[in-house]
């Protein structure tokens, strides 16, 4: 069965293709259902990228939520009442304008101009090979209900409407007042005509989002917008994307999305081009005026649609853009220098033997000792040298050997993944140096 699948790099050589073979080697990234010949714009995690995935996602909720007073959490359904989408303007604005060759039927998104100059490349001898643009609705239909006719409904298409519908449920429920936030992470689903670049366009993906809710006033509403930008921006490179890597690219007022008074870009400079990572929009009353929603100031007194800034992320992008970022080759070594708290394992535990008792019981110890506290994975496998090479390729950031020595003196080396250093230490310091590191 052939699905006409991306092969994940859109004929981009270099950085991309080797992550991409990286990521599918070592166990971060596979094609969704490969064994069927893959299905296009789906995508699974592997053993180690679910545990990267799950590190972003971690962090995130940390920086939005548990570190802030003004934010609280959500988890709303992923198919909701259909009405919802009619009111939120989805079923008649969320569409993409796509252009098709009249020569060979392919359609392309009218505004990526790299891909249509591309594609008129093919075809040199053929002028005028474009349709007009049409528009392409992206909700994703589903039928619910065992008897016909059944109920038509839809996979969101963003995970925000599932926080306005909720936002009395939220007011009531706690003590939280203007401004405030509502943060969730889910996944939304788009009938994405050309999805590629790995998991950078997909059908099925995952978002993390927070829509701050605000009085109903430019000059406070427009601090805040620049206020999120700057945070948005700060939590990227402080898990350690290449600042020269992000901008912000604003969008031109016929490019904002419908529900949009105005928006940025965070943009990361992938090896396929500057590449939105996410938006911060001001939605301004739009969405909750919809949905016939208002906030009742007790204070001042008073009745009003509060105005939403949103902050909305991709979680497969900033995953597939922390291991790009991380991707360095040194002579013949290849790492991930991911950040320690993005890293899938924090410490990988060897024993130097794997055919010695007592090396393997000592290093038993260990691993089972540091895993209550981080997440730690094992290697008896070959020799030292090949393990180093593994761990490396998956941003490993330690690797501790129990060798003949630590029978005698209760010291370990430990490895440092950036460095290739290595050092003694004794074992029941290992635990704190290393959440030390990971705490900062
Ligand atoms: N609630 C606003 C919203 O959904 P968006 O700019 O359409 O805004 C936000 O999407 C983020 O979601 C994007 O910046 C991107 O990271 C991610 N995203 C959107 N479509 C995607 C797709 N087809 N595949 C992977 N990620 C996607």
């Amino acid at each position: 069965m052939d699905h006409n699948v991306d092969t994940g790099v859109n004929g981009h050589t270099g950085v991309m293709e080797k992550v991409v073979a990286l990521a599918k080697r070592r166990g971060f990234i596979f094609q969704g259902s490969e064994i069927y010949g893959g299905y296009q714009g789906f995508w699974d995690y592997g053993p180690v990228g679910v545990e990267l995935k799950n590190n972003v996602k971690r962090e995130w909720w940390k920086s939005m939520v548990y570190q802030r007073e003004d934010v609280v959490g959500l988890d709303a359904a992923i198919i909701m009442n259909p009405e919802v989408w009619e009111k939120s303007g989805h079923l008649k604005a969320f569409t993409d304008p796509l252009v098709e060759c009249k020569v060979c039927n392919k359609r392309v998104r009218a505004e990526n101009e790299e891909a249509v100059s591309a594609h008129e490349k093919t075809h040199k001898d053929e002028k005028d090979i474009w349709t007009e643009a049409k528009t392409f609705n992206l909700m994703t239909e589903v039928l619910l209900g065992t008897t016909e006719p059944k109920e038509k409904s839809y996979l969101r298409g963003e995970i925000t409407q599932g926080v306005f519908v909720n936002f009395k449920n939220v007011l009531d429920s706690t003590r939280i007042k203007i401004p405030f936030g509502i943060a969730q992470i889910g996944k939304a689903f788009r009938n994405e005509i050309t999805p590629g670049n790995l998991t950078f366009r997909s059908r099925e993906f995952e978002q993390m989002e927070l829509e701050f809710f605000v009085a109903p006033d430019e000059k406070e509403s427009e601090k805040t917008f620049n206020y999120w930008k700057e945070e948005r921006l700060k939590w990227y490179k402080s898990l350690g994307i290449n600042p020269e890597k992000l901008r912000f690219h604003d969008h031109e007022p016929e490019k904002r999305a419908h529900y949009a008074k105005y928006a940025t870009d965070l943009e990361y400079e992938a090896p396929f081009g500057w590449s939105e990572f996410e938006g911060i929009h001001h939605r301004g009353d739009f969405d909750l005026g919809n949905h016939g929603l208002k906030y009742r100031d007790e204070i001042e007194n008073k009745e009003y649609t509060p105005w939403v800034i949103e902050t909305s992320g991709g979680v497969d992008r900033a995953t597939l853009f922390f291991l790009l970022d991380s991707y360095t080759e040194d002579g013949d070594r290849v790492y991930l220098k991911l950040n320690p708290k993005l890293a899938p394992y924090k410490v990988a535990v060897f024993p130097l033997l794997a055919n010695k008792e007592t090396l393997l019981e000592k290093a038993r110890n260990v691993y089972n000792d540091l895993k209550k506290n981080m997440v730690v994975t094992w290697d008896a496998r070959g020799n030292i040298g090949k393990r180093y090479f593994a761990q490396d390729e998956i941003g490993t950031p330690w690797c501790v050997t129990i060798d003949f020595q630590t029978l005698e003196d209760s010291n370990v080396t430990v490895r440092d993944r950036d460095t290739g250093k290595q050092e003694r230490m004794a074992i029941d310091k290992l635990s704190d140096y290393f959440q030390n590191i990971l705490s900062k």
